[in-house]
């Protein structure tokens, strides 16, 4: 069966790492890991919560160092998003991650950004890279990221707001997300995954975005979905992390047919594939199975993830088309 055709909206590079890719840049880059070997490493994929995975996730990262790194993983994900039916992928990079273990943004930029240009051309997947900075780092770190990122000319979509949620909230950055509006890029955040409906509320009234990246608690507040919905806030929803990192207890409880049911604009995404259970097609798969979704209510998932993302028209125009035409 081929796929049908979706854009990722919400997926962290650096969440595509295999245990088996992790193992063999450790070797090659001569890193300690505390692991013996993919059982080991992956016996470890068993969260608690949102911390729990971020843990894991940081310290994994130490095994990429060089361009060729960043590069192999981010083509790695287009080749595995391409057999999942992703046609248009937006991806998020933690730049603080790796500057903060002394990487070079020029090696993480030069990396990814080769990856990202031949996507299209290797996959037939169109892309584009959206910085995310570390909430649970300072402004301060963040607006000197974006000052980096910006002077080093490497295109790049817009700036968004990840880990730690809890005790972070947008209004943190509102000086950051003024900044990356002036230089006119999108903006989206993290909000409502740990965190509450006020957080929603802030990364709209305050950073200005333009989505919400999981944004499911907005359920809890009935005068934030019908905001929502008037305004069709494009809301990017992972069901497979939802319940890797408890924010749901099943799948079969997830609620995306309510957010669908209210009008809702939500979008399938697989946030961090490789720790997740999943890449774009099991997320799928999971929310048909788990959660009886029919054909029209799957086609609705795609024609959103299309809309809702910064492709120019031309290339929403040719995925809608290839959409309708089943
Ligand atoms: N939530 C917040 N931050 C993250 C995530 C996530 O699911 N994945 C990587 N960084
Ligand atoms: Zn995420």
């Amino acid at each position: 069966m081929v796929p049908m055709p979706f854009a990722e909206l919400h997926l962290h590079l650096e969440g595509t790492l295999e245990p088996e890719t992790i193992l063999r840049l450790a070797e090659r880059n001569r890193i300690d890991l505390p692991y013996a070997d993919v059982d080991a490493l992956s016996a470890q994929y068993d969260f608690a919560d949102l911390q729990s995975f971020l843990n894991l996730y940081y310290a994994n990262m130490a095994t990429l160092q060089t361009a060729a790194d960043f590069a192999e993983m981010t083509d790695a994900y287009l080749a595995r998003a391409a057999r999942a039916g992703v046609r248009h992928a937006e991806v998020f990079l933690d730049p603080q991650a790796h500057l903060s273990r002394g990487i070079a943004l020029e090696e993480v930029m030069d990396g990814v950004s080769t990856a990202l240009e031949s996507s299209l051309a290797t996959h037939g997947v169109s892309s584009g890279l959206i910085i995310a900075m570390l909430r649970d780092h300072s402004a301060q770190s963040a607006m000197n990221v974006l000052d980096a990122v910006v002077a080093l000319g490497k295109p790049i979509l817009g700036i968004g707001l990840d880990s730690a949620e809890v005790g972070h909230p947008p209004s943190k950055f509102i000086d950051v997300f003024a900044r990356a509006r002036a230089e006119g890029l999108h903006l989206v955040a993290h909000a409502g995954e740990e965190g509450p409906p006020a957080y929603i509320w802030e990364a709209l009234d305050l950073l200005g975005v333009e989505r919400v990246d999981h944004g499911i608690r907005c359920l809890e507040d009935d005068a934030l979905v019908e905001r929502l919905v008037t305004e069709q806030t494009p809301l990017t929803v992972c069901p497979l992390s939802n319940v890797r990192l408890r924010v749901v207890d099943d799948i079969a409880d997830h609620p995306l047919p309510a957010m669908l049911q209210r009008g809702l604009n939500v979008s399938v995404n697989s946030d961090d594939p490789a720790y997740f259970g999943g890449y774009l097609d099991d997320n799928v798969t999971a929310v048909r199975d788990a959660l009886g979704l029919d054909e029209a209510a799957l086609t609705t998932l795609a024609r959103n993830s299309v809309t809702a993302s910064f492709a120019d028209d031309t290339r929403k125009v040719e995925l809608l088309a290839e959409i309708a035409s089943g």
